[in-house]
């Protein structure tokens, strides 16, 4: 559950700003973790835009969350310093041990899987997070490594 009142200070604070919707939308998934079909009305009424033109927004940027994360968010770099050291194959490893997408929650909600587009550790591939701590050279190993510690 989340608290309007934040959304309202949210969007009061970033109305004017150029190009609004984005920084609101940026500091309601900040605050709350993710955009509430709740506030979606309420972000179209102050920009005075239609319900779908906000939607259309928060659908058309993956990195917007729908729906709440899991209890621990995995990021797995992208970008192409870590697409040479074997991104793809850990992504790979990722979603079949995960059985879930990118953007998707496992069915047990303890890991949301995102893809992220650098992360600073481009010389030591692959790269990834969950949640505030950064990972590199991530192994198959390793990622399963890492996850049981979260579990634990
Ligand atoms: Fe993956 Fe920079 S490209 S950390």
């Amino acid at each position: 559950s989340f608290n309007i009142k934040d959304v309202e200070a949210i969007i009061k604070e970033r109305r004017s700003l150029p190009g609004a919707m984005l920084p609101i939308l940026h500091g309601i998934q900040e605050k709350i973790g993710y955009i509430p079909a709740e506030v979606v009305p309420l972000i179209a009424l102050e920009l005075n835009l239609s319900r779908a033109e906000v939607h259309g927004v928060i659908s058309y940027y993956h990195f917007f969350r729908q729906k709440p994360a899991g209890r621990h968010v995995v990021q797995i770099c992208r970008a192409e310093a870590c697409q040479a050291n074997g991104a793809d194959a850990l992504v790979q490893h990722a979603k079949a041990t995960l059985a879930c997408d990118f953007h998707e929650t496992t069915s047990d909600g303890e890991f949301t899987l995102e893809p992220v587009y650098c992360l600073g550790q481009c010389a030591c591939g692959p790269a990834m997070t969950i949640g505030e701590d950064l990972y590199a050279r991530v192994s198959n190993d390793k990622f399963n490594r890492l996850l049981s510690t979260k579990l634990a």
